[in-house]
């Protein structure tokens, strides 16, 4: 009895063995030079879903976690995929102004301007509705193409100096496919825009400019930095992006030009449209989808006061700015960005003997 059994697991194990060499044998793709011309094709247009989980906890972060106003969350996310001449940020070099904007204060007005000057490098632009905790998740849509194969994205933690997550020039089409699911661990970035070693230090502009570098446990080297974990050797992920490809269309060449800020309805209404075979192959324009009264509605604020006067004539002092509400969000739009900005100003170089004994 045994020994039968035994006889028949030894022949399965064969069978596998041998399918094991064929499936070897016979993929397609070994042996074969790999191009990138296949997801590269000006037809291709392609559907992806990305969705980034945050794990900010008090558990996995403990050092200075912010308990009260603000409290952990993360802005909302800007992506954009773009072709090989584009880089939203880079790791080692100085933050584009935009990208030190918005790692600062989580605005996108800035990139938005810069961005309209290079739709030619451009495809679709995407955005992530905040996360209002620590720990949480968002996701969107968003298209590539053969021409625009990467994508790019930034997400701002809040509270923090100038700190942010996100990906640069991370590119779907890779050994000639694009990709159908991939995750990757996201880690702090510093802009290099603005000193400040905690989460809740006061802005200080740094000068000159220092470089996009990833905070580590050991960087910056500093005992007061709230990611300085001198006890462990890696910072675990703070967040996971997961892309996952929804569609590939392989002959669509005409479709887009400019498929910016497309809504989520509005690309649920493009796919639809594009899954119709009577137009498959015809031109669609991404642009003439949308029905202007089912999208969502961003905030729109307007442009930023003067200044307010210092505080304080003599030593530090703080100052302000505000603006206010032009148009308010409706359904799935973006929140409005906060209105009043505070500032630190003056400094202890502005006080003169005169003023603190000579001035009755
Ligand atoms: C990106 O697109 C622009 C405009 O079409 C083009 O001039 C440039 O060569 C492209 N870059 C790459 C690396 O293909
Ligand atoms: C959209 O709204 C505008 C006014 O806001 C209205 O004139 C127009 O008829 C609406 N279009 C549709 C398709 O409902
Ligand atoms: C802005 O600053 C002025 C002067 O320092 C102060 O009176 C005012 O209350 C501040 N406003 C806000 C909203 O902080």
């Amino acid at each position: 009895m045994m020994h039968i059994k035994l006889v028949h697991l030894l022949s399965l194990v064969a069978i596998f063995v041998q399918l094991a060499v064929v499936a070897v044998a016979s993929n397609p793709t070994r042996g074969t030079v790999f191009s990138e011309e296949s997801c590269r094709q000006s037809g291709v247009l392609v559907f992806y879903r990305i969705k980034l989980v945050t794990s900010w906890s008090k558990k996995l972060f403990p050092k200075h976690y912010p308990e009260f106003r603000p409290a952990p969350h993360w802005s909302m996310t800007f992506g954009q995929t773009h072709n090989d001449s584009f880089r939203l940020f880079q790791l080692e070099h100085p933050a584009p102004d935009p990208v030190g904007t918005f790692a600062e204060t989580g605005q996108v007005a800035a990139l938005d301007e810069s961005l309209a000057l290079q739709q030619d490098v451009l495809f679709d632009e995407f955005r992530l509705p905040k996360i209002r905790k620590g720990k949480g998740e968002s996701e969107a849509t968003f298209f590539a193409d053969g021409k625009h194969t990467s994508v790019s994205f930034m997400t701002k933690i809040v509270p923090s100096p100038d700190w942010f997550i996100g990906l640069d020039s991370f590119n779907l089409c890779t050994r000639g496919r694009w990709l159908e699911k991939v995750t990757i661990p996201l880690h702090p970035l510093d802009a290099g825009t603005s000193s400040g070693l905690t989460f809740t230090s006061p802005k200080w502009p740094t000068n000159p400019r220092g470089l996009v570098q990833r905070i580590t446990a050991r960087y910056p080297l500093h005992f007061a930095s709230s990611f300085f974990y001198p006890e462990i050797k890696h910072l675990p992920p703070i967040a996971h992006v997961t892309f996952t490809k929804i569609k590939e269309y392989d002959n669509h060449n005409n479709v887009h030009k400019k498929v910016k800020k497309l809504k989520y309805k509005q690309r649920t209404k493009l796919l639809k449209k594009l899954d119709q075979p009577s137009l498959s192959g015809e031109p669609v324009l991404l642009n003439s989808v949308g029905d202007e009264n089912t999208s969502d509605i961003d905030c729109r604020v307007s442009a930023w006061s003067d200044w307010s006067p210092c505080s304080k004539t003599c030593g530090l002092g703080k100052r302000n700015r505000s603006r206010s509400v032009l148009q308010i969000q409706r359904l799935g739009g973006l929140d409005c960005p906060p209105l009043v900005e505070t500032q630190w100003c003056g400094s202890a170089r502005q006080c003169s003997v005169i003023d603190s004994y000579f001035k009755w």
